[in-house]
């Protein structure tokens, strides 16, 4: 079956509640908001926010919905997504196919999602990269009331230009912008797992300049090199082949960013195991995404069943 047939079949699946996965508390604050455990769904899953109610019900700790952007749009022509089972991986080039802010704010004034809720803003692909900060803004201002936390997403490989917006004059310009519309908010930025390191001491410096919560590193990788065979499609990769780039920027941001800073680590994590080490090696909280696919509903539960027992048999 096609994979994203076999997604929007998932989601429905979910949004009906017909899959359930033990709760366990773990329970931590981070920058000032508790979290029933620290597994988070990774943003893209949940688009449109079409399952809010039901991300505890399947063990999550909290949700980030979207990539959302200013306009609706149905994203690049299909296929676009890819399986590489064999490999435990996944290729996307969805391209923030979403329906628009508007939209997911309407969804959210019912909603109850129980647990926090991130909400992750990109670029529509018609607004030119030097009127990004105005598609920000705009998305922000009719969403902000909902989230516990906002990620400024400029690290996905499929809106063309959308990476350049990792560099510091862009991104001090996209989060003044913000700034203006409401300035409590925690927000983020999420990372590429492709910059080099002097890139990645310039977003730590916005970060720092512009007060920013915290740093979501990391998203798909354009990177092959990884792959044992590779299938030729464009797009970004995440799952297995992700893992040790990941777990190299998220090991780079902790020893150079300000300890008070949150950091979310993501990209990789396949196993209960590795998720104990993306914790143990400075992540505050972590998510899933490729991980969860491949693992099945109880995932999140199953992480947090490892981290319960560690709780216990080495209390703090
Ligand atoms: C099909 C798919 C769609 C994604 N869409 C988004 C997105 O809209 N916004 C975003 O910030 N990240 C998106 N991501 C990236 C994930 O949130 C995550 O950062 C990345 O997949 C690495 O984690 P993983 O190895 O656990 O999958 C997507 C990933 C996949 C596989």
């Amino acid at each position: 079956m096609d994979p994203e047939k076999i997604h929007h079949l998932g989601l429905r699946m979910i949004s009906s509640g017909v899959f359930r996965a033990p709760q366990i508390s773990v329970p931590r604050t981070v920058f000032g908001v508790s979290f029933p455990n620290p597994i988070g769904l990774a943003a893209g899953f949940d688009k449109d926010g079409l399952c809010i109610n039901q991300w505890r019900n399947l063990g999550f700790g909290f949700a980030e919905i979207g990539t959302v952007t200013r306009h609706a749009q149905l994203g690049n022509p299909k296929p676009r997504l890819f399986r590489l089972p064999d490999q435990k991986a996944v290729i996307n080039r969805f391209g923030f196919n979403n329906q628009g802010a508007d939209a997911l704010a309407q969804r959210l004034e019912s909603a109850n999602p129980v647990i926090p809720l991130g909400i992750n803003l990109g670029k529509s692909k018609i607004t030119p990269l030097e009127n990004a900060h105005f598609d920000y803004a705009y998305s922000f201002k009719a969403l902000h009331r909902f989230g516990d936390y906002f990620v400024v997403n400029v690290s996905s490989p499929n809106t063309e230009g959308l990476r350049s917006l990792q560099d510091k004059d862009s991104l001090t310009q996209i989060f003044s912008e913000m700034k203006a519309v409401n300035s409590n908010k925690p927000l983020f930025v999420k990372i590429a797992p492709d910059l080099e390191h002097e890139a990645i001491d310039e977003v730590i410096q916005v970060a720092v300049d512009m007060q920013l919560t915290g740093i979501i590193a990391t998203n798909t990788t354009i990177d092959r090199s990884m792959l044992r065979s590779d299938p030729g499609e464009t797009g970004g990769l995440s799952g297995l082949p992700l893992k040790n780039k990941a777990v190299e920027v998220q090991k780079y941001l902790r020893a150079n960013m300000p300890t008070d800073m949150t950091l979310i680590g993501v990209g990789g994590i396949m196993t209960p195991q590795d998720a104990v080490e993306r914790l143990d090696s400075g992540a505050n909280l972590i998510q899933v995404y490729s991980g969860w696919v491949y693992h099945g509903p109880s995932f999140a539960a199953d992480i947090c069943k490892v981290l319960r027992n560690r709780m216990l048999t080495h209390p703090s």
